[in-house]
């Protein structure tokens, strides 16, 4: 019997017992029992949002969530989980949050400042920290190895108005993101945490940028690697990004912060060797350099997702100092943990959506980059 109750039901079952002995003691000394947080998520639903609410349901807390309804209905239906149904980006939705209190708001589904100052317009009385989710794609370009906090940030062209922008794109992203903390520390001053996450990866991460490389690995045989093996990289599972959140929220903590991991440098080659180990199949790797990928028609950016290139305009973006954060409390599961988790939730999907790898090399070029390599290479070799 016992082997059948959830730690979900083992909790409440501990809670109640401990709240009937504590009651004679609390009407003594008129204390009240600590009582967990009240949460907002303006999202929710998609991939870091359902990792933030796992963080915050760990710890106790009462959650409410604001989002159209489109994205994954009913995946909280099980849980008491509070919804309210709206667009943020209109004005009658946003104001289904009026007359309500909470502790913190965490906004996961801003990227143009006039909706940050929409949701503040209600919010900014209503809730006690606003935790803003920014991009590392505040800096600007080109991106330097150990950029941190102060390092200079991304602006859109002089003259641009940020609200005649109904469009994200490449370009925009970064400076519109900023605008967007610039719009949440205004609104609340000293109120506010921006976190600033590099690549997010893991569980429902549906751009597959980061779950192309342990899904190739497992099929074994030759793998097309990028660059050097050293090339540094960075990326964050995001639950690790979602229970350190939910912690600085308990702590109150306010600020910018970078937030990517792991904690040490990892080269390329370490992430692949990783990968191999996990699955612990049979697979070697053919690096290929940069001038060599554009010779075979390997694109540096689209091919060969979560690396970047050392020598260009992003080239920094391995290397971001997270040394704020760290001293915050930002701690990492182990690399391997990801890569087995990420596997495993990738083998839930369902068959036509695995056929459909949205990043990293399609199997054909991919072969046809390793033949074209061998070709140059007996090219190269001198005639017997
Ligand atoms: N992925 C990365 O590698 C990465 C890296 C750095 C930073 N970031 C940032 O991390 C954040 C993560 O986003 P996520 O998608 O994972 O968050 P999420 O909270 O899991 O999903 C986005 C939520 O926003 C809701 N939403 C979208 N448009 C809305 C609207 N107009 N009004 C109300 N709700 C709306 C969606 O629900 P409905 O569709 O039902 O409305 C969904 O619940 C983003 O801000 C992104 O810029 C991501």
């Amino acid at each position: 019997m016992n082997d059948r109750l959830t730690r979900r039901d083992l909790l409440t079952l501990a809670a109640a017992s401990g709240a009937s002995l504590l009651l004679p003691r609390l009407a003594r000394a008129e204390e009240t029992p600590k009582k967990g947080k009240t949460l907002l998520i303006l999202g929710g639903t998609r991939f870091l949002g359902p990792a933030l609410v796992e963080a915050a349901t760990a710890k106790g807390w009462t959650l409410t969530l604001f989002n159209r309804g489109k994205s994954n209905p009913g995946l909280f239906k099980d849980r008491p989980i509070e919804e309210i149904h709206g667009d943020r980006n209109v004005e009658a939705d946003v104001k289904k949050l009026s007359g309500r209190k909470w502790d913190a708001v965490i906004d996961t589904s801003g990227y143009f400042p006039r909706q940050v100052r929409a949701s503040m317009s209600v919010l900014s009385s209503q809730v006690g920290q606003y935790v803003f989710i920014s991009s590392i794609s505040v800096y600007t370009t080109p991106m330097k190895p150990g950029m941190d906090e102060t390092s200079a940030v991304a602006r859109l062209a002089a003259g641009t108005d940020a609200d005649a922008i109904d469009k994200i794109s490449e370009g925009n992203y970064g400076a519109l993101k900023l605008l967007c903390e610039e719009a949440a520390e205004k609104a609340m001053p000293g109120k506010t945490l921006n976190i600033r996450p590099g690549y997010i990866v893991g569980l429902r991460d549906g751009s597959d940028r980061f779950t192309y490389w342990p899904v190739r690995v497992q099929k074994g045989g030759e793998v097309l690697a990028p660059g050097r093996p050293a090339d540094p990289v960075q990326f964050i599972d995001v639950r690790d990004l979602a229970d350190w959140t939910i912690r600085m929220v308990d702590a109150g903590q306010n600020g910018v912060y970078n937030a990517t991991g792991p904690k040490d440098r990892l080269g390329m080659g370490t992430f692949l060797e990783t990968c191999k180990t996990v699955t612990g199949v049979k697979a070697t790797f053919t690096w290929v350099d940069e001038p060599t990928m554009k010779e075979i028609g390997i694109s540096s950016d689209e091919d060969f997702p979560i690396w970047v290139s050392p020598g260009s305009e992003y080239g920094g973006l391995g290397d971001v100092s997270i040394a704020r954060a760290l001293k915050a409390g930002l701690t990492f599961r182990p690399l391997a943990t990801t890569v087995a988790d990420t596997l495993a939730w990738w083998k839930t999907l369902p068959e036509d959506r695995r056929a459909q790898m949205r990043a990293g090399l399609k199997p054909e070029k991919e072969a046809a980059a390793l033949a074209a390599l061998k070709a140059r290479a007996k090219k190269a070799k001198p005639p017997k």
